[in-house]
């Protein structure tokens, strides 16, 4: 399923029933081809983290579609046997808040993935510090993670994301707490990372610094999505 991209036809999402359901998805329309990154962009509220949510497979949508590929995971039901391996093996998160494990060091954090997916540790180590040196926390290996600062954090959980190599890389605001410079060379590599492996990467971002690298970016407004051309300035 390897450079599958992602099909979403008329998602909708509906939290509870009655007097307070609430619609946080209405109409999602949203392609991404493998290799490709596009830019997510609403106020908040409009149905960012939720789909997002869905398209993880976290939370289960109330209608519409989801492909992965040629994989149908969702058409009005979830069209996957085994959801939790769905999740492991082909979707990559990359969270606003990065949840690393305290007792692991670094290197350990961004290793574990690929271990448990039964890739030897040598190997599962050497990959975590080949991301860790693509993403300047190289230096940081051995630290535990309550020594690092908020954006080695970030700059760990985003290798930790990445480093099973996904088809799928689904980013909540993940360059929020970096400076301009480690901003962009997230992008930068969530890029490469696409190229590369043709994965189809979606990022959440209110992040002025990095809007303008989308090629492609979709508006999300009170849960109906729009799509427009973005500026796809190059990052070097
Ligand atoms: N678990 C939930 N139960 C009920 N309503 C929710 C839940 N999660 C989110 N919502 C509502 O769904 C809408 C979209 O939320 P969310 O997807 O978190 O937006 P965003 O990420 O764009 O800020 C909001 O109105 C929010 O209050
Ligand atoms: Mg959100």
């Amino acid at each position: 399923m390897s450079g599958a991209g992602i099909r979403i036809e008329g998602l909708r999402k509906r939290y509870g029933s009655g007097d307070t359901a609430v619609d946080a998805l209405k109409q999602v329309d949203m392609s991404v081809a493998p290799g490709e990154v596009v830019g997510l962009i609403g106020p908040s509220g409009s149905g960012k983290s939720t789909l997002l949510k869905c398209l993880g497979a976290v939370i289960e949508p109330t209608a519409g579609r989801m492909m992965l590929g040629e994989h149908t995971i969702y058409d009005d039901g979830w069209r996957v046997r085994d959801l939790r391996a769905l999740r492991r093996d082909r979707i990559g998160f990359v969270f606003q808040a990065p949840y690393l494990i305290p007792f692991l060091d670094v290197t350990d954090n961004v290793a574990l993935p690929p271990m448990l997916a039964g890739v030897p540790n040598a190997e599962a180590r050497r990959r975590a510090l080949g991301l860790l040196d693509a993403l300047e926390v190289r230096h940081r290996a051995a630290a535990m993670p309550a020594q690092l600062s908020g954006g080695e954090q970030q700059r760990v959980a985003i290798a930790r994301g990445l480093v099973n190599r996904p088809p799928v890389i689904l980013a909540d605001e993940p360059t929020a707490p970096l400076d301009s410079a480690r901003a962009l060379a997230v992008i930068r590599i969530l890029n490469e990372m696409a190229r590369r492996y043709r994965t189809a990467v979606i990022v959440v971002t209110h992040d002025e610094k990095i809007i303008p690298t989308f090629a492609r970016i979709y508006h999300i407004r009170d849960g109906v999505t729009q799509e427009e051309r973005g500026e796809g300035r190059s990052i070097g």
